[in-house]
This record gives C-alpha cells, structure tokens and sequence, in this order.
C-alpha cells in the first residue's frame, strides 16, 4: 500500500488552492477575473534595477555558482540599510545573510533550529510558512490567536504569549512576529516589541520577526524594526525582502539579520542546501538598496491609492472594513448574510457571481475564519470595477449554500 509521505501529510493543500481552481476555472470560460486573492506586486520593477542586472548577466565571470549568504556587497548594502532606516547598526559578515526569499529564509531557519517536537509560538491567522516551516522542519505549533478587531491587540497577544509559555511542554524554543501583518494588517509600535524583547528574554526564546511590509505603509510613522529593542539581537532575528519594497516578488531577494547564532545556524544550513541567488540578481539587489529611493515612494503611493478606492468603494457598497496603515492588503470581515456560511463559501460565491477574487481569511488559520483578504494588487480602474460588481453581489439575496439545503429539508 502506497501510504502518504509524513511530511507532507501534515501540509494541507496551500491556501489559495481551492479558490485558485475556480478562478482557473472561470478564465478558461473566457471571463475576466478580478483577482484581489493572491500578494502578488504586479506592478513592474523600477528600471535601473532591471538595468543593472541586464548589465552585470553580460558578464561571463557572473555565471558561476554564487556564495549562499550573499555577496559582501549586497550583505553591506542591507546593513546600511538597517542604519539609515532604524539606525541600527548590523555587521554585514556575522550579523546578516542574503537568502532566496524571506520565505525561503524563515523555512531554512526552522530547519536549522528545530529538533523534533520542539514547539514554536506563531500567531493565528499568519502567512502559511511561519507555521508550516516548523511543522516541516518536525516541530509543532502552538497557536496565538491573532485575528484582527475585538480588545486592545498589544494585550490580547502578550496574554497569548504568557499562556503559550505557560503551558507549553517542552517550553517554546521561538515566537514569530510579522508586523505589519499578513493577513491582517496589523501594526505595532516599538513598545510593543519592547515588551515582547523583554519577556522572550526573561524567557530564553527566540524572535523571528517578518518584516516583509517595512516600506508598505500608508501613515506618517514608518514600521519599526524589532532589533531597534537595544537587547534584541540576543535572541532576534528579523527577515526583511526586496519582493514588495521594490516590485520584485519573482527576483526572489530576501534577508536575515541580528543574532550572530542564528545567523550562523542559517549559513550553515544554506551552505549545504543552495550556492545563493545568481550574482547579477544579487547585484541588482544591491543597486536596488544603494540606489535612489523614489521609486520605493511611488510603490507606497499607488498602494494607497488603491487602499482608498477599495475602502470607499466596499464602504459605499455596505461593506464595511478597516482601512489597513501597512501592507497590501485588506482584511475584511465576512458580511453578515455569509457569516454563517464562512469565508470560503463567500469568497467562492463572489467568484462566481461577481468574478472576483479573494483569499479566504480560512486559509491563513482557524482564527482568520470570519474575515477574507483582498490584495491591493489590481489597478485602480479594476478596484473600482471590482467594487461595482461587489456592489451588485451584495444588493442581491444571498445565495446561501447551507441555508438553501436547509430550506430543502
Ligand atoms: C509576511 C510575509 N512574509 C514573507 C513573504 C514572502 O516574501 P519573499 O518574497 O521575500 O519570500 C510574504 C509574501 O507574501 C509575506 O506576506
């Protein structure tokens, strides 16, 4: 008997799996999808970025097998970065790596930390790899409700936090932190990670923090970074990526920086698992952080623009949903008439009914169920299409699968 792989037996299908299918479903119909489902820039690469890799591939001696933490210049570019923008000072051999993706980074690092069955702290809606990277690597997760609304965040997470270490066997070797948020937008202030810092070492346990939306946010305050917590890099480590500050998702740049030990476990684990990004991705990474930052206030700007298009729209549409300060995306409670029926059945049905596309908030976790996720990742002329068609769903009499077969009987 072919029995199923344990590993992958404990991976579900990813997220956006079943709504994907539908939506592949309805473009092979020849119908024009409005696909808010997935975090996926679409807008292109600034061009001296793209230039600078053109350039640097012309370049034979750049078509050898790269250095898996990153080339020196790309290390140091990322540590001026941390200067500038936190003024955090990292040192570029011992205290940052270049990895294929921050995605790829936190997967490899959950390899490189994990023994089996140690558990790790994640909150609950969360980007899938913060918690499947440990259940890969053979560990297991401890749940942090994290769902957006009800109660003061700071407190309802500390409260998460001092349980799942309380009642923990064997106690948690790690916590993930990924503010802003994905899937929910949320933010916090360097007090917050304060309090976090100070518990985790009192704790003996490891910060991972995403810092994957540093550059996407819509207010005056930028997000802070864990490590400027003057302690941190004695447990932290944060990752931080190219993919949304620079409109490169499909380069697949990304980082580590803080805790030398981690640091290290990371390096060594990549060494044996890849040769790094090829040199002139690396390059143009580097040009990217080196280079003028205009372009970075553009991507910020047409993701708020968007942002208040969706917002207004939903609003004027009788869809009410916070308007989020970071990231790409909306977090929207599901309508009261779908409540019931949950978020991927609504997020189905206006697929169907009005070809539009959205994440089910499901996917992301048990506690994301009563929301769904709408990337800001279509063009102002299709939110504002988009919203017309939502408009037109929600006038109409819910279609409610459950309910009907109830009704039947
Ligand atoms: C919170 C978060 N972390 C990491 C990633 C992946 O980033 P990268 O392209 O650097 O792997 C994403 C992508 O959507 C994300 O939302």
């Amino acid at each position: 008997m072919i029995e199923a792989f344990h590993r992958i037996k404990r991976l579900p299908p990813y997220v956006f799996a079943e709504v994907n299918a539908l939506k592949a479903a309805a473009r092979a119909r020849g119908e024009d999808v409005i696909d808010f489902g997935m975090g996926n820039p679409d807008m292109p690469t600034p061009p001296h970025i793209v230039q600078k890799l053109v350039e640097t591939v012309q370049d034979p001696k750049t078509h050898r097998y790269s250095t898996s933490r990153g080339i020196p210049g790309l290390r140091r570019a990322l540590s001026d970065y941390y200067e500038r923008r936190f003024g955090v000072e990292i040192d570029p051999e011992t205290e940052a790596i270049a990895t294929l993706g921050s995605k790829e980074g936190l997967a490899n690092l959950a390899q490189a930390i994990t023994s089996p069955g140690d558990v790790v702290l994640a909150p609950n809606p969360c980007y899938p790899i913060h918690a499947f990277g440990f259940i890969i690597a053979g560990g297991a997760v401890r749940h942090m409700p994290a769902g957006a609304g009800e109660g003061d965040f700071r407190e309802t997470f500390m409260e998460a936090l001092h349980r799942g270490v309380a009642h923990s066997i064997p106690k948690p070797i790690a916590v993930i932190l990924n503010f802003p948020q994905n899937p929910t937008a949320q933010c916090v202030d360097l007090d917050f990670y304060e309090e976090v810092v100070d518990f985790c070492l009192r704790h003996e346990i490891y910060i991972l923090s995403d810092l994957a939306y540093a550059e996407i946010y819509f207010g005056e305050t930028p997000p802070p970074s864990v490590l400027q917590v003057p302690k941190a890099r004695d447990i932290a480590v944060e990752f931080t990526s190219l993919s949304k500050t620079y409109n490169m998702p499909g380069w697949r740049v990304g980082f580590a920086a803080g805790n030398k030990r981690l640091i290290a476990a990371l390096a060594r684990i990549k060494s044996y698992v890849d040769y790094g990004a090829f040199t002139p991705i690396q390059v143009a990474a580097t040009a990217a952080l080196n280079g003028p930052q205009e372009c970075v206030d553009d991507i910020r700007r047409t993701y708020k623009e968007r942002r208040d298009v969706l917002i207004d729209g939903l609003a004027r549409a009788g869809w009410d949903a916070p308007s989020p300060e970071a990231t790409m995306f909306a977090w929207a409670p599901v309508p009261e008439p779908w409540k019931e029926a949950g978020s991927l059945e609504f997020a189905k049905a206006l697929l169907r009914d009005a070809n539009v596309a959205v994440a089910p908030g499901s996917g992301f976790g048990e506690y994301g169920e009563g929301f769904v996720r709408l990337g800001l990742v279509e063009n102002l002329q299709r939110t504002r299409q988009a919203v017309r068609g939502i408009r037109s769903f929600l006038a109409k009499p819910p279609s409610l699968p459950t309910l009907d077969i109830r009704k039947a009987v």
